[in-house]
């Protein structure tokens, strides 16, 4: 691919055609200092990808995006890390929601919380960030991102989509991968910047805010509304008394489906 119309992130790119998964090729290269803030893997093929909560991630081979952004934060603390979580979900709802306009009657593209994206309730793409924390600080980041584009072969049990069956058309991947570069630059500009538009975004973009969802709380059936997002990523909840309650991750999960 011809260098990317960004300032750092993508500038230094690496394609490559297979790898076992672009996340853990990207931790083996910062490890050895091969790869620097703003680093873009990139591969056509993954054997091994890796999804959230221990699943395998698939993709088809030259069909899809599967790619791992390297950043080096300068003063992150790691009770603030979710801001990364965000600025991903944003960038990713972004190049999603641009794809989609293609489409006729397009469904609206939402953020599940913390950053799967949707397409109505169908997921299009998902994130996985690997964090290395020192002495209570955010060192270096992982923003692995797989968006299903053209693969039409999906699971259906995780009522997965792409964006070629949502809209019919057949996407560049490449135009895709920049557009996603952009987006992750201008956000990051935002946040370095003091800029908390960014914030209140992400809020108005969470799927099923305002409206009861099913989720499950320490494994057991939980309605309640999504509300927001507080600072340190757990989901704040209003239950039908109209208590708020905030949930991390570890405590509260969408059911599926
Ligand atoms: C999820 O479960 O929703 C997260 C999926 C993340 C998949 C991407 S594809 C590129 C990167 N490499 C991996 O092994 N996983 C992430």
């Amino acid at each position: 691919m011809d260098s990317m119309r960004t300032r750092i992130i993508g500038q230094q790119l690496i394609e490559l055609a297979s790898v076992d998964s672009t996340n853990m090729c990207a931790a083996e290269l910062l490890a050895l200092k091969e790869i620097g803030h703003g680093a873009v893997i990139l591969a056509h093929e993954q054997t091994d990808g890796r999804g959230q909560r221990g699943r395998i991630w698939r993709s088809g081979a030259g069909l899809d995006i599967t790619t791992s952004v390297v950043l080096l934060p300068q003063h992150l603390p790691a009770n603030e890390q979710f801001v990364l979580a965000k600025i991903a979900a944003l960038a990713v709802h972004d190049v999603v929601a641009e794809a989609m306009r293609m489409a006729v009657g397009g469904e609206p593209v939402r953020i599940k919380w913390p950053n799967d994206i949707l397409v109505d309730r169908r997921k299009v793409a998902g994130i996985l960030i690997a964090n290395e924390l020192v002495a209570g600080m955010v060192v270096s980041s992982v923003l692995g991102i797989g968006i299903n584009v053209n693969s039409s072969e999906l699971d259906a049990e995780f009522n997965a989509t792409s964006l070629r069956m949502e809209t019919g058309l057949v996407h560049d991947r490449l135009a895709l991968l920049e557009g996603l570069c952009q987006r992750l630059e201008h956000y990051l500009d935002l946040w370095e910047s003091g800029d908390r538009q960014f914030h209140s975004r992400y809020t108005d973009l969470l799927w099923s805010r305002g409206r009861y969802a099913d989720l499950e709380l320490d494994g057991q059936p939980f309605s309640a509304r999504p509300v927001d997002v507080d600072a340190h990523g757990r989901l704040l909840v209003e239950d039908e008394a109209g208590h708020v309650q905030a949930f991390a991750l570890e405590r509260l999960r969408f059911a599926n489906r």
